[in-house]
């Protein structure tokens, strides 16, 4: 199979944003009460997307690779975690207000004039914590103050000891978290790309200090091939070293992993060498002892930390974005996104070609042979030719229709190809294997 093109290089977010809430993949959240700003909600395709984005990640990971084990950690921490990782003191973001309307920005994002009213004078730049604040309990005080996570590292970093130990993981090994972070942010925006509430898919990588440049760069080629592997195109891709002055408060090196979106280049995911930083904090903060002993060089010492930390929400917007093309004119224009097979919500769809009742039975044990193995949708509603559009939209990958000539002469069904629209017909006792091996050809022409 040939790698797939696009008609089109690019859309527009609006074209994707309408998209997402037409087909069910995400919708403004709190929609009925008029939304809450930058939080959405993920429909019934839009969670199997995002699924299959961390699916991905924690089978590249963790379950294909013996020196990486997953965790899961609380989202509220004691607060003394964020005073020893710097959260309470550093992370904090340059906040302006337009003089005119009273707009607030970000003054590293801002141009010359306010976007709301075109103003050009702006107050003194004052620092601004990101993190959402709340209380433990029923006393609303001073002592009952807490904070929710704003990245899922540190839950990694307090229970380096825990779980070294109960692993009797050798140094270099990894820890893999995916979970939900939040940050006040005071510019959110563009969709899911910027919100205060969001999932990360993070880990971090325990090495011999000396290795540690190594394993940076490792991780920064590791993270840039991952994301053509599924499909994202190599040329809408580009890896950005930080300048020393945007370099986050724990990090000796950094490097983006970014996008072009439909906006401009966006970070997807941001490789850091975190040094022995956090380790160090909570060593010297709760006491505990958080070194590792090297048995065969007999040397006692805090491991580096090289992090590759990506969100989820934005991956799902860059491989949707990345996947969008639209083909052909007039009744035969079709949407279509060329989604990577395991990224797409839906695999395979099995369409009868109508509802008469009999191609019914045959088109139900063909969806429960299918969705057994695949991740599958029947739908027998309108006819067929809007079906396959509705799949292309959706960015399944093969459609199986069961029509008349299956139940009344061959035992066979159809195999229609999202990409080429071609068709093969193979016998239903063959299908698992007909599939499989379409899917696995698609693996190979996705590749970025
Ligand atoms: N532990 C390191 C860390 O959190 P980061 O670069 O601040 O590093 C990692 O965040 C990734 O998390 C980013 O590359 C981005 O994909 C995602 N992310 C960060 N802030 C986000 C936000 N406000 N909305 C959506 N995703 C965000």
């Amino acid at each position: 199979m040939s790698p797939i093109s696009r008609t089109i290089e690019n859309t527009d977010l609006e074209t994707i944003v309408g998209l997402a809430k037409r087909r069910g993949f995400v919708f403004q959240a709190s929609e009925i009460y008029g939304g809450l700003g930058s939080t959405w909600d993920f429909g019934p395709l839009g969670v199997e997307l995002k699924r299959n984005v961390k699916d991905m990640w924690w089978k590249s990971m963790v379950r294909d690779r013996g020196d990486i084990v997953g965790m899961d950690s609380a989202i509220l921490q004691s607060p003394e975690v964020w005073k020893a990782s710097g959260h309470i003191d550093s992370f904090t973001d340059p906040l302006v207000e337009c003089g005119s309307c009273h707009r607030r920005y970000r003054a590293d994002h801002l141009g010359d004039t306010c976007e709301h009213c075109g103003a050009s004078e702006f107050s003194e730049p004052r620092q601004f914590n990101l993190l959402f604040k709340t209380f433990m309990g029923p006393i609303e005080d001073a002592a009952g103050v807490i904070y929710l996570r704003p990245e899922t590292a540190q839950g990694i970093f307090i229970n380096f000891d825990n779980v070294q130990t109960t692993t009797r993981k050798r140094i270099p090994f990894g820890i893999a978290q995916i979970g939900k972070s939040f940050r006040n942010e005071v510019t959110p925006g563009n969709f899911i790309f910027r919100t205060r509430e969001f999932e990360q898919m993070e880990m971090e990588f325990f090495c011999k200090p000396g290795s540690d440049e190594e394993w940076h760069r490792y991780w920064i080629d590791f993270s840039d091939d991952w994301f053509k592997k599924f499909g994202i195109r190599g040329d809408k891709l580009r890896v950005r070293e930080h300048e020393a002055d945007e370099l986050p408060h724990y990090s000796k090196g950094s490097a983006d992993i970014e996008y072009k979106f439909p906006w401009g280049w966006g970070e997807l995911e941001t490789i850091s060498n975190r040094t022995d930083f956090d380790l160090k904090a909570h060593i010297e903060r709760s006491g505990r002892d958080l070194s590792f002993f090297d048995d065969d060089a007999k040397e006692r010492f805090v491991p580096f930390v090289v992090e590759p930390a990506m969100g989820a929400d934005r991956s799902a917007l860059a491989f949707m974005a990345d996947a969008y093309d639209e083909e052909g004119e007039g009744k035969e224009k079709r949407t279509v996104l060329h989604f990577h097979p395991d990224i797409a919500p839906v695999a395979v769809a099995v369409l009868p070609l109508s509802r008469n009742e009999k191609l019914a039975p045959t088109a139900r044990e063909v969806y429960d042979l299918v969705r057994d193995n695949f991740n599958a949708q029947f739908d027998d509603t309108q006819s067929i030719g809007r079906r396959y559009r509705r799949q292309d939209e959706i960015g399944t990958p093969l459609c199986v229709t069961v029509d008349f000539r299956t139940v009344e002469e061959d035992n066979a069904v159809t195999i229609r190809d999202r990409d080429s629209m071609e068709q093969i017909r193979v016998p239903i006792d063959g299908l698992r294997e007909a599939l499989d091996d379409q899917l696995a050809a698609l693996r190979e022409a996705c590749h970025g």
